[in-house]
C-alpha cells in the first residue's frame, strides 16, 4: 500500500522534478553565457577607464593594480584607493575621476562589471599558472591595446585542454614548458 502511493506520487511527479531541473540548467547556462565562453564580451564600466593609456602609454605594470596575480587564484581588481594613489593629483576636474573620488570617500566600491568568469564547478587558478612563467597575454591577449577591458580568449574546457596538452607550441617563450594536467579531477575537485 505504502510502496504504490510511493509510486503513484513519483510517477507523477518526476517528470515535473526532471522539467524543472532541465529548465533552471539551461537557463542558468544561457544566462551565464555571455562571460563563460564570450570571446569579445565587453561590458560598459562605471568609469572610463583605459588599460591603452595606463598599462600601454603610462606603462604602469599589471601587477601594480592586480596584485594577487602572481600569489592567489584571483588576480583581483583594484580599489579605488589604488586609483587614488595618482589621482588625488591626476586629472582631478575629470568627471570619471569626480566620480572616483566620491567612491572613495565614501569608502564604496567602485561597481566594475566582471569581464570573465569561469563556472564554480570547474578550477581556475592564477598562481599556477603566472608563477611558472606564463604571460597574461598568453590568455588576455594584448590589454596594452585595449580601451575597454574585454575578453580575448575562450576558457570554455577544450580550450584549458589544448593548452594543457601543447604547451610547448602555445608557450613557445618558456625554457621547458611542462604540460598543465588533463585528469578530470584537476580542474573539477
Ligand atoms: C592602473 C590599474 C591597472 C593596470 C596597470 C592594469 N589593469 Fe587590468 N584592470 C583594471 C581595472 C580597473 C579593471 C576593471 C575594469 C575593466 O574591466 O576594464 C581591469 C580589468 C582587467 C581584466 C578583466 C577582468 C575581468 O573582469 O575579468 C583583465 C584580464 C586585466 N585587467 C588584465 C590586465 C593586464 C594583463 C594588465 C597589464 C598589461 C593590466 N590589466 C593592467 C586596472 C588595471
Ligand atoms: C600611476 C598613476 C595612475 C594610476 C595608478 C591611475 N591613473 Fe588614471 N591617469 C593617470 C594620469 C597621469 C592620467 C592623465 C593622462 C593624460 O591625460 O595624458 C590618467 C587618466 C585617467 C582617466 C582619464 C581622465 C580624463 O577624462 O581625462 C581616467 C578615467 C582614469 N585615469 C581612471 C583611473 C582609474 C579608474 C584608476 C584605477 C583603477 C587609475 N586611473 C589609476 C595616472 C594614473
Ligand atoms: C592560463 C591563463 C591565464 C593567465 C596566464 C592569466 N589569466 Fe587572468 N584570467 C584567466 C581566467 C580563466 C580568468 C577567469 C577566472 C574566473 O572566472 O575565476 C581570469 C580572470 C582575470 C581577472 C578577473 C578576475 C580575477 O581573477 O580577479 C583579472 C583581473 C585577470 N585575470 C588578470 C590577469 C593578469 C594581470 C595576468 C598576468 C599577471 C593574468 N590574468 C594571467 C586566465 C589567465
Ligand atoms: C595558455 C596555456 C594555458 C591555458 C589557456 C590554461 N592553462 Fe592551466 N596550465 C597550463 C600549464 C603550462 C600548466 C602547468 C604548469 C606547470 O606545472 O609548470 C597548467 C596547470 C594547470 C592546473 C594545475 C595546477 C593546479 O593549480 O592544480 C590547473 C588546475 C589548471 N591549469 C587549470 C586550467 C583551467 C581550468 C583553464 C581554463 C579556464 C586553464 N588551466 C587554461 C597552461 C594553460
Ligand atoms: C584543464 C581543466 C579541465 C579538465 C582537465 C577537465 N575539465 Fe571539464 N570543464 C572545465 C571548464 C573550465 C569547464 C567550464 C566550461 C564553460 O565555461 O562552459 C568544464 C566543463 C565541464 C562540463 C560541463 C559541460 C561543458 O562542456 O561545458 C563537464 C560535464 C565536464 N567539464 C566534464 C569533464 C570530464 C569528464 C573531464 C575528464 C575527462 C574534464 N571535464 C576535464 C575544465 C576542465
Amino acid at each position: 500500500m505504502v510502496n504504490r502511493t510511493i509510486d503513484t506520487i513519483m510517477r507523477a511527479r518526476l517528470p515535473i522534478v526532471v522539467f524543472v531541473a532541465l529548465a533552471a540548467f539551461s537557463l542558468a547556462y544561457y544566462v551565464g553565457r555571455a562571460e563563460r565562453d564570450g570571446v569579445g564580451y565587453q561590458p560598459e564600466q562605471p568609469i572610463a577607464y583605459s588599460h591603452e593609456l595606463h598599462a600601454g602609454e603610462m606603462q604602469i605594470d599589471c601587477e601594480y593594480c592586480h596584485t594577487e596575480a602572481r600569489t592567489s587564484r584571483r588576480a583581483t581588481v583594484p580599489d579605488a584607493a589604488t586609483c587614488m594613489n595618482c589621482h588625488s593629483m591626476a586629472r582631478k576636474d575629470a568627471e570619471d575621476i569626480k566620480f572616483l573620488k566620491a567612491k572613495f570617500d565614501k569608502g564604496e566600491p567602485i561597481g566594475w562589471k566582471r569581464v570573465h568568469r569561469v563556472p564554480d564547478y570547474a578550477y581556475f587558478s592564477h598562481v599556477s599558472h603566472v608563477a611558472k612563467g606564463l604571460e597574461c597575454e598568453s590568455c588576455h591577449g594584448v590589454m596594452e591595446a585595449v580601451t575597454v577591458g574585454r575578453q580575448a580568449h575562450s576558457f570554455a574546457m577544450g580550450k584549458c585542454l589544448d593548452c594543457h596538452r601543447h604547451a610547448e607550441e602555445k608557450l613557445p617563450y618558456l625554457k621547458n614548458p611542462k604540460n598543465g594536467p588533463d585528469h578530470c579531477w584537476a580542474c573539477h575537485r
